[in-house]
Protein backbone atom coordinates (compact mmCIF):
# COMPACT_ATOMS: atom_id res chain seq x y z
CA UNK A 1 0.00 0.00 0.00
CA UNK A 2 2.92 2.33 0.90
CA UNK A 3 3.78 1.81 -2.56
CA UNK A 4 0.97 3.97 -3.32
CA UNK A 5 0.89 6.57 -0.76
CA UNK A 6 0.38 9.98 -2.23
CA UNK A 7 3.38 12.41 -1.67
CA UNK A 8 3.55 15.48 -0.11
CA UNK A 9 3.78 18.33 -2.88
CA UNK A 10 7.08 19.43 -4.08
CA UNK A 11 7.69 22.44 -2.44
CA UNK A 12 8.55 25.21 -5.14
CA UNK A 13 9.70 28.39 -5.17
CA UNK A 14 6.95 29.71 -6.61
CA UNK A 15 4.31 27.94 -4.43
CA UNK A 16 6.48 29.95 -1.95
CA UNK A 17 4.28 32.44 -0.11
CA UNK A 18 6.14 35.28 0.88
CA UNK A 19 5.98 34.95 4.74
CA UNK A 20 8.24 31.54 4.45
CA UNK A 21 11.01 33.59 2.72
CA UNK A 22 13.74 34.36 4.88
CA UNK A 23 13.96 38.11 5.81
CA UNK A 24 17.55 38.48 6.42
CA UNK A 25 20.28 35.92 4.78
CA UNK A 26 23.74 36.05 5.30
CA UNK A 27 26.66 34.58 3.43
CA UNK A 28 29.93 33.24 4.06
CA UNK A 29 31.23 33.52 0.67
CA UNK A 30 34.20 31.25 0.91
CA UNK A 31 35.76 28.87 -1.40
CA UNK A 32 37.62 31.52 -3.60
CA UNK A 33 41.34 30.36 -3.66
CA UNK A 34 40.20 26.54 -3.98
CA UNK A 35 38.31 27.46 -6.71
CA UNK A 36 41.78 29.40 -8.50
CA UNK A 37 43.85 26.51 -7.37
CA UNK A 38 41.61 23.81 -9.05
CA UNK A 39 42.79 25.89 -12.75
CA UNK A 40 45.62 26.50 -12.16
CA UNK A 41 45.46 30.27 -11.16
CA UNK A 42 46.80 32.79 -8.66
CA UNK A 43 44.46 32.69 -5.45
CA UNK A 44 43.86 36.47 -6.41
CA UNK A 45 42.11 35.14 -9.65
CA UNK A 46 39.53 33.71 -7.46
CA UNK A 47 38.41 36.53 -5.38
CA UNK A 48 38.37 38.32 -9.04
CA UNK A 49 35.94 35.79 -9.78
CA UNK A 50 33.72 35.60 -6.71
CA UNK A 51 33.91 39.35 -6.53
CA UNK A 52 31.50 39.01 -9.67
CA UNK A 53 29.15 36.15 -7.89
CA UNK A 54 28.89 38.48 -5.11
CA UNK A 55 27.49 41.27 -7.51
CA UNK A 56 25.12 38.74 -9.04
CA UNK A 57 23.66 37.63 -6.00
CA UNK A 58 23.38 40.87 -4.64
CA UNK A 59 21.08 41.54 -7.54
CA UNK A 60 19.23 38.09 -7.37
CA UNK A 61 18.40 38.68 -3.64
CA UNK A 62 17.25 42.43 -4.65
CA UNK A 63 14.93 40.93 -7.41
CA UNK A 64 13.43 37.65 -4.91
CA UNK A 65 12.45 40.45 -2.67
CA UNK A 66 14.65 39.68 -0.07
CA UNK A 67 15.01 42.36 2.93
CA UNK A 68 18.47 41.75 4.09
CA UNK A 69 21.64 40.51 3.07
CA UNK A 70 24.96 39.85 4.89
CA UNK A 71 27.84 39.36 3.13
CA UNK A 72 31.63 38.22 4.58
CA UNK A 73 33.68 39.62 3.07
CA UNK A 74 36.92 39.69 5.04
CA UNK A 75 37.36 38.89 8.61
CA UNK A 76 39.46 40.12 11.46
CA UNK A 77 41.54 36.89 10.67
CA UNK A 78 41.90 37.09 6.98
CA UNK A 79 44.94 40.02 7.72
CA UNK A 80 47.17 36.69 8.62
CA UNK A 81 47.14 36.06 4.96
CA UNK A 82 50.26 36.82 2.57
CA UNK A 83 50.48 40.78 1.99
CA UNK A 84 50.20 39.79 -1.96
CA UNK A 85 46.79 38.31 -1.16
CA UNK A 86 45.17 41.05 1.29
CA UNK A 87 46.08 43.89 -1.38
CA UNK A 88 44.29 41.98 -4.06
CA UNK A 89 41.56 41.61 -1.77
CA UNK A 90 41.42 45.56 -0.79
CA UNK A 91 41.87 47.10 -4.38
CA UNK A 92 39.08 44.51 -5.69
CA UNK A 93 37.22 45.83 -2.80
CA UNK A 94 38.25 49.49 -4.07
CA UNK A 95 37.18 48.78 -7.98
CA UNK A 96 33.97 47.24 -6.38
CA UNK A 97 33.23 50.76 -4.31
CA UNK A 98 34.07 53.00 -7.25
CA UNK A 99 31.71 51.36 -9.56
CA UNK A 100 28.86 50.47 -7.14
CA UNK A 101 29.04 54.17 -6.74
CA UNK A 102 28.22 54.96 -9.92
CA UNK A 103 25.85 52.15 -10.19
CA UNK A 104 23.73 52.75 -6.55
CA UNK A 105 22.07 55.67 -8.79
CA UNK A 106 19.92 53.70 -10.61
CA UNK A 107 19.57 50.85 -7.96
CA UNK A 108 17.07 50.77 -4.64
CA UNK A 109 19.96 49.45 -2.48
CA UNK A 110 20.37 50.16 0.52
CA UNK A 111 24.78 50.25 1.80
CA UNK A 112 25.89 49.07 4.81
CA UNK A 113 29.10 48.25 6.57
CA UNK A 114 29.78 46.19 9.42
CA UNK A 115 33.04 45.61 11.23
CA UNK A 116 36.14 47.87 12.34
CA UNK A 117 37.07 50.56 9.94
CA UNK A 118 40.20 51.59 12.37
CA UNK A 119 42.63 49.23 10.16
CA UNK A 120 41.33 50.10 6.42
CA UNK A 121 42.85 52.69 4.36
CA UNK A 122 41.36 56.03 4.38
CA UNK A 123 40.34 55.90 0.91
CA UNK A 124 38.74 52.83 1.40
CA UNK A 125 36.86 54.20 4.60
CA UNK A 126 36.09 57.26 2.98
CA UNK A 127 34.15 54.92 -0.63
CA UNK A 128 32.65 53.16 2.50
CA UNK A 129 31.14 56.35 3.68
CA UNK A 130 30.11 57.67 0.65
CA UNK A 131 28.09 54.59 -0.22
CA UNK A 132 26.01 54.30 3.13
CA UNK A 133 25.60 58.45 2.46
CA UNK A 134 24.37 58.11 -0.64
CA UNK A 135 22.09 55.26 -0.41
CA UNK A 136 21.04 55.49 3.16
CA UNK A 137 17.34 57.02 1.27
CA UNK A 138 16.67 53.75 -0.16
CA UNK A 139 14.05 51.07 0.69
CA UNK A 140 14.72 48.07 -1.70
CA UNK A 141 17.61 45.33 0.21
CA UNK A 142 19.62 46.70 2.87
CA UNK A 143 22.95 45.31 1.85
CA UNK A 144 25.40 44.40 4.42
CA UNK A 145 28.86 44.47 3.93
CA UNK A 146 31.35 42.79 6.84
CA UNK A 147 34.71 44.02 6.33
CA UNK A 148 37.48 43.35 8.80
CA UNK A 149 34.13 41.48 10.61
CA UNK A 150 34.80 39.12 13.62
CA UNK A 151 31.90 38.43 15.61
CA UNK A 152 33.96 37.81 18.96
CA UNK A 153 35.67 41.59 18.01
CA UNK A 154 32.44 43.23 17.57
CA UNK A 155 31.70 41.94 20.77
CA UNK A 156 34.71 42.84 22.74
CA UNK A 157 33.52 46.98 21.38
CA UNK A 158 30.39 46.42 22.76
CA UNK A 159 31.38 45.23 26.06
CA UNK A 160 33.96 48.10 26.13
CA UNK A 161 31.72 50.29 25.50
CA UNK A 162 28.98 49.17 27.61
CA UNK A 163 31.64 49.15 30.37
CA UNK A 164 32.97 52.83 29.76
CA UNK A 165 28.97 53.77 30.30
CA UNK A 166 28.64 51.60 33.67
CA UNK A 167 32.50 53.64 34.79
CA UNK A 168 30.41 57.45 33.80
CA UNK A 169 27.52 56.84 35.47
CA UNK A 170 25.18 56.84 32.56
CA UNK A 171 24.36 53.10 32.95
CA UNK A 172 23.46 50.72 35.34
CA UNK A 173 24.69 47.18 34.72
CA UNK A 174 21.18 45.67 35.88
CA UNK A 175 20.01 47.42 32.63
CA UNK A 176 22.63 45.18 30.60
CA UNK A 177 19.79 43.30 29.16
CA UNK A 178 20.23 41.20 25.59
CA UNK A 179 18.48 44.62 23.62
CA UNK A 180 20.88 46.71 24.98
CA UNK A 181 23.81 44.37 24.47
CA UNK A 182 21.96 43.90 20.62
CA UNK A 183 22.13 47.45 20.29
CA UNK A 184 25.68 48.31 20.88
CA UNK A 185 26.71 45.63 17.97
CA UNK A 186 27.56 46.95 14.41
CA UNK A 187 24.23 45.82 13.43
CA UNK A 188 21.90 47.70 15.46
CA UNK A 189 18.07 47.99 14.62
CA UNK A 190 18.78 45.44 12.04
CA UNK A 191 16.97 41.67 11.87
CA UNK A 192 18.92 38.76 12.70
CA UNK A 193 20.09 36.56 9.89
CA UNK A 194 16.85 33.97 9.56
CA UNK A 195 19.06 31.32 7.26
CA UNK A 196 23.32 31.94 6.50
CA UNK A 197 24.56 29.86 3.82
CA UNK A 198 28.24 28.77 3.82
CA UNK A 199 29.25 27.40 0.20
CA UNK A 200 32.93 25.67 -0.17
CA UNK A 201 32.31 22.75 1.94
CA UNK A 202 33.58 24.19 5.31
CA UNK A 203 30.91 23.47 8.36
CA UNK A 204 31.70 26.31 10.63
CA UNK A 205 31.41 30.32 10.99
CA UNK A 206 34.20 31.41 11.18
CA UNK A 207 33.41 33.95 13.54
CA UNK A 208 30.84 35.45 11.58
CA UNK A 209 27.57 36.97 13.35
CA UNK A 210 27.77 35.27 16.68
CA UNK A 211 25.25 36.71 18.51
CA UNK A 212 22.97 37.42 15.66
CA UNK A 213 23.20 33.46 14.65
CA UNK A 214 21.65 32.57 17.68
CA UNK A 215 18.23 31.17 15.52
CA UNK A 216 19.94 31.28 12.45
CA UNK A 217 19.06 27.91 10.02
CA UNK A 218 22.73 27.51 8.07
CA UNK A 219 22.82 25.60 4.50
CA UNK A 220 26.55 24.41 4.37
CA UNK A 221 26.81 23.57 0.18
CA UNK A 222 29.76 21.89 -1.58
CA UNK A 223 30.01 24.87 -4.19
CA UNK A 224 32.91 27.20 -4.38
CA UNK A 225 31.79 30.24 -3.77
CA UNK A 226 32.97 31.19 -7.35
CA UNK A 227 30.51 29.06 -8.68
CA UNK A 228 27.99 29.91 -6.45
CA UNK A 229 24.29 30.81 -8.50
CA UNK A 230 20.96 32.03 -8.38
CA UNK A 231 20.21 28.64 -8.47
CA UNK A 232 22.00 27.50 -5.25
CA UNK A 233 20.72 30.51 -3.45
CA UNK A 234 16.79 28.90 -4.73
CA UNK A 235 17.89 25.74 -3.18
CA UNK A 236 19.24 27.36 0.00
CA UNK A 237 16.05 29.62 0.47
CA UNK A 238 13.30 26.07 0.08
CA UNK A 239 15.68 24.58 2.33
CA UNK A 240 15.49 26.66 4.63
CA UNK A 241 11.26 26.91 4.01
CA UNK A 242 11.61 23.08 5.17
CA UNK A 243 12.79 23.55 8.52
CA UNK A 244 10.92 23.88 11.38
CA UNK A 245 12.18 26.42 13.20
CA UNK A 246 11.06 26.23 17.24
CA UNK A 247 13.27 28.88 19.02
CA UNK A 248 13.54 26.73 22.18
CA UNK A 249 9.47 26.01 21.79
CA UNK A 250 7.69 22.87 20.78
C1 LIG B 1 36.90 33.45 0.72
O1 LIG B 1 37.62 32.55 -0.04
C2 LIG B 1 37.40 34.87 0.57
C3 LIG B 1 37.96 35.43 1.81
C4 LIG B 1 38.07 34.82 2.95
C5 LIG B 1 38.45 36.80 1.73
P1 LIG B 1 38.97 31.94 0.47
O2 LIG B 1 40.08 32.83 0.02
O3 LIG B 1 38.95 31.68 1.93
O4 LIG B 1 39.02 30.60 -0.33
P2 LIG B 1 39.56 29.20 0.19
O5 LIG B 1 38.79 28.86 1.42
O6 LIG B 1 41.01 29.36 0.45
O7 LIG B 1 39.28 28.27 -0.94
C1 LIG C 1 35.54 33.01 6.30
O1 LIG C 1 36.32 32.31 5.42
C2 LIG C 1 35.73 34.50 6.10
C3 LIG C 1 35.15 35.04 4.89
C4 LIG C 1 34.46 34.39 4.01
C5 LIG C 1 35.37 36.45 4.69
P1 LIG C 1 37.78 31.81 5.81
O2 LIG C 1 38.33 31.12 4.65
O3 LIG C 1 38.59 32.95 6.37
O4 LIG C 1 37.46 30.82 7.01
P2 LIG C 1 38.31 29.59 7.57
O5 LIG C 1 39.72 30.05 7.74
O6 LIG C 1 38.19 28.50 6.57
O7 LIG C 1 37.64 29.23 8.86
MG1 LIG D 1 38.38 30.05 3.02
Amino acid sequence: MALFRKKAPELTLESLPREAYPAHIGFIMDGNGRWAKKRGLPRRMGHVSGAQTFRKIVKACEARGIQSATFYAFSTENWKRPQEEVDAIMDLLRDYLKESLKDFKGENIRTKFIGDRSALAPDIVALMEEAEAETAHKTGLTLNIALNYGGRHELVGAIRMLAEQVKDGTLLAEQIDEQRVSDTLDTVGQPDPDLIIRPSGEYRTSNFLLWQSAYAEYVFMDVLWPDFSAEHLDRAILEYARRHRRFGGV
